[in-house]
Parts: C-alpha cells; structure tokens; sequence
C-alpha cells in the first residue's frame, strides 16, 4: 500500500501545489513509483506545474463513475517515467460540493493506487472536505510563509484538524458518537472534556490520538527579514492542540520558483541549483528517510 502524504495549508496561496510538485518529483528521482493527486477540490491546478496542460482524465471521471478505480485517472507524465499524476476536478458545482459519501468513496480508492508514494495537495483551508483529505494521509504536511495572517491560519487549520480527527476516530470506535461529532467546538480541550464523558477511557483514548497527531510544518518564502518563530508556534500547539509540530524545511523566497511555475517545470528541475531547489531536495531528502522508519506510519 502507497504512503500517502497530504500537503495543506490554512490560508490559500503559499505554496501548496507547488511543494507538492517539487516533493513528488524529487522522491520519484530517489526512485519512488510516485503518484501527485490533487485533491483541491474546485481549485485545481497541480498538473500544470508538472508540464501537463490539459490531461485527458480528471478527478471528475471518478466522481461521476466514468472511471472505476484511480489507477487508471493516473496519467504518465514525460517529465518523469515514475511520476503519474491524479489531476484535479473541473470546474463544476457538483464537485466543488462533492457529497460525503462520494468523499468516503475516494478516501477508500486511494488505498488501491499502486505506487510507493501518493503526495496529495489538499485545498486551502478548514472546509470538510480539505480537513478529512489532510487527516487520510499517513504524513501530514503544513505550509505556511511567515506571512503573520499565514501563521494564524495554520494554527486554526492544525486545530481543526486535530478536533476533527479525535471526533472521527470517536466516530469509528462508536456510531452512537455521532451526537458528539455533530457539536462544535472551539477547542480540543472542549472536544477531550467530552470525550471523558462518554465513556472512562474515552480522554485517554482521545488524548493518545492527539499525540500521535504529529504534522510537520514547511515554511515557504523565507527571508532575512521574514521569519517565524517556530518554538514559539510548537510550545503554542503543544500547550492548545496537544499534537507536535516538526520543522520539515523552510524555503526560501527566490525568483526562480515563479520562473519553474512559468515553465511548467518543477524548480528542483528547472533551476537544480537555486536556493529554492536546494531546499526542496533536501526536503525530499527528509522525507525518503522518513518513509524509511516504519514506525512512523500512522495509525
Ligand atoms: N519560495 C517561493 N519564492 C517565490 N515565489 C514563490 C515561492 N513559493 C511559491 N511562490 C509563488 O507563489 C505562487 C503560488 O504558489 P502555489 O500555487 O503553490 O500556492 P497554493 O498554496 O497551492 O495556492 P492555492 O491555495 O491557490 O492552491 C506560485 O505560482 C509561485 O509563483
Ligand atoms: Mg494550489
């Protein structure tokens, strides 16, 4: 079964898709059988970044049941022989609001895809839907910039996240859980104190699952002047969320990325040696390690 890494993001246009593209294509270099799936529902757009302007197939062919399985909506790309991609939707009502059993659906499908690797680049934001494609993944990928709005939407989006996979993982244990996953919430401390009630392992057992929540940040756009202070934001999760953020790279600004993008090329491709490039490989680098620790594939 493919590892699946999700890529997501709080606030829109950091730099998902094109993180996605450049680890997708990196770890297929290492000599991974590599699918990118883009899973921006209504948003679409990761198939141009890897020179595919206008695929034959698209997510839209599964939801509409043209297509049985999404081995056969993974397109052979030249750039790469071991780098397939899944594109995005098309651009209609009915996928943007894609139903939820259609969403199960897919999320199901994707544990079929021959391949080593799935790098899924998940739309911006805490709708439903970005929120359940993140959590299906076995990695869980954050981007955000140092952007002050970025960060404030990453800690939501990883707050998010994390509520909501307590509350899924309650609703698989039990259906009578459902009453609880329908509340909301404000706070994951809110969701655990719940979670007590329903039965007397039910914090524990919450609690566990939050701990092995565990994503890992890329900062994007990185500069002298615009940083992050991650400790701060780790001690800030660990204290309100409950889960760890690792640090799996940081990017930096540099020209060439918008040059790749206009080429319809991967930087690591277009311009190897450029600081974006070299960090993205060495990103690629941490991850094949990574994947290589079988430990660390989720439950
Ligand atoms: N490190 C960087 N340096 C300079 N420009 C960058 C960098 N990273 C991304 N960009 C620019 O930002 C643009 C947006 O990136 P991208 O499309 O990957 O964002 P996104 O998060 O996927 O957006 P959306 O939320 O719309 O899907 C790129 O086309 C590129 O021009
Ligand atoms: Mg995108």
């Amino acid at each position: 079964m493919a590892h699946i890494i999700s890529v997501a993001s709080g606030k829109g246009g950091v730099g998902k898709s094109v993180v996605a593209a450049n680890l997708a294509f990196a770890l297929a270099k290492r000599g991974k059988q590599v699918v990118l799936a883009d899973l921006d529902i209504g948003g679409s757009d990761a198939h141009v970044l890897v020179g595919l302007l206008h695929p034959t197939l698209t997510m839209t062919d599964f939801l509409d049941h043209r297509v049985k399985c999404l081995d056969e909506l993974a397109l052979p790309l030249p750039l790469h022989p071991s780098l397939r991609i899944i594109a995005g939707t098309g651009d209609t009502l009915a996928t943007a609001n894609m139903a939820y059993s259609q969403k199960k659906r897919l999320i199901r499908t994707f544990q079929d895809v021959h391949a080593d690797v799935i790098v899924a680049d998940i739309g911006a934001g805490t709708s439903y839907h970005a929120l359940d494609f993140f959590l299906m993944a076995d990695h869980h990928l954050a981007v955000a910039t140092p952007d002050p709005t970025s960060v404030l939407d990453l800690y939501r989006f990883i707050k998010l996240a994390a509520i909501r996979r307590v509350l899924s993982m309650f609703l698989m244990r039990d259906v009578m859980a459902e009453g609880l996953a329908n509340r909301d919430y404000c706070s994951v401390e809110e969701v655990l104190e719940v979670a007590g009630k329903t039965d007397e392992s039910g914090r524990t057992i919450a609690e566990s699952t939050l701990r092995a929540f565990q994503p890992a940040l890329v900062l994007n756009r990185v500069s002298g002047r615009a940083r992050v202070n991650v400790p701060q934001l780790k001690k800030l999760l660990k204290e309100y969320v409950g889960g760890d953020l690792t640090l799996l790279g940081e990017i930096p600004e540099d020209p060439a990325m918008e040059q790749a993008v206009r080429a319809y090329t991967p930087v690591i491709q277009h311009a190897p040696s450029s600081p974006a490039a070299t960090a993205l490989t060495k990103m690629g680098e941490a991850l094949l390690h990574i994947l290589s620790t079988p430990s660390t594939r989720a439950a």
